[in-house]
């Protein structure tokens, strides 16, 4: 699924550091950590009807991640919200809108990697625009990447950075070999996620997927996991096998970005009967409920 231009994104006012500029006048400095280390860290949120999906969890994994990585200065929980606010009440944006939340470790006083160079403040971010939930609601197909996921022993994944080339890489595979995304393995040859988002499956009505050891935390996934768990589905969080995933009877992948969507071919091999399955759909439906009564208001 390849995103298109949205017209209405062409005049939107991006915040950088509290300043709104239109997206053709929005820059950041080349010193900046993010252009050059991809040294930052990030979140997408989603924006429902001026309300925000758990944008605590969100800012509580933003602020993990930073710390995880020796920022010196990381801005609070209300600060940030102050300018999600302030960026949406200036693009008139309440509702179909996704942000990109954006925390490089800032200006370096010249070039190179030591964040001792970093002396003016981190550098944050809000990016907010249109997108409907990306992902086509008729089924993904997925295709196995050459490049896995590291371990929490080489780069902990649960650190949500911006150093995204595995990701980038994983993704060229996929569209070179005519997929939506790239099914990524840990290195055990475990399932670990996709390029962007978390995979579920289904066998025999149990519910499965993989332990966060070569992917993020999800807020997506935790939230499915806390919807089985209430209303009884079974539900197990195990290594699954590439081959346990051609044989699902359903799979579905999770994420702020797309919500839940159904996949229904990895590789060659069709998932199921190669239709949406019945506990996507019904997990699907739950998602929906769950964020209409839970979505937190900021406007
Ligand atoms: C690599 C990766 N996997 C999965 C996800 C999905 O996580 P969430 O449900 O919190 O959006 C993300 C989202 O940013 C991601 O970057």
């Amino acid at each position: 699924m390849l995103q298109s231009f949205d017209e209405r994104n062409a005049d939107i006012l991006v915040n950088i550091n509290g300043e709104l500029m239109h997206r053709d006048a929005a820059r950041i400095s080349p010193f900046d950590s993010v252009v050059q280390g991809g040294d930052a860290v990030w979140e997408g949120l989603r924006v429902y009807d001026g309300r925000i999906f758990r944008f605590r969890q969100h800012l509580d994994r933003l602020h993990a991640s930073a710390k995880a990585v020796g920022f010196t200065v990381i801005p609070s929980h209300d600060d940030i919200m102050t300018e999600v606010r302030r960026t949406l009440e200036a693009n008139g944006m309440r509702d179909g809108v996704h942000i990109r939340l954006t925390l490089t470790r800032g200006e370096k006083i010249t070039s190179g990697m030591d964040p001792r160079l970093n002396t003016k403040g981190p550098t944050l971010i809000v990016l907010a625009e249109y997108k409907a939930p990306v992902y086509d609601r008729s089924g993904l197909v997925l295709a196995t990447s050459s490049i896995r996921r590291f371990p929490r022993h080489m780069l902990d994944q649960r650190i949500h950075s911006n150093n995204l080339l595995q990701s980038i890489m994983a993704k060229i595979e996929a569209t070179n070999a005519g997929a939506d995304d790239a099914l990524m393995l840990d290195e055990h040859g475990h399932v670990a996620e996709t390029n962007a988002t978390h995979l579920f499956f289904v066998h025999d009505g149990v519910v499965s997927t993989s332990d966060v050891v070569a992917c993020p935390e999800g807020v997506t996934r935790s939230v499915v996991l806390s919807i089985c768990e209430a209303d009884g589905i079974p539900c197990t969080v195990r290594d699954i096998s590439l081959e346990e995933a051609y044989a699902a009877d359903e799979c579905f992948c999770t994420g702020t970005m797309g919500e839940l969507a159904g996949v229904v071919r990895i590789d060659s091999t069709t998932i199921g009967d190669g239709a949406i399955g019945a506990m996507t759909d019904r997990l699907s439906a739950r998602f929906a409920e769950v964020v209409a009564a839970e979505a937190e208001s900021v406007l």
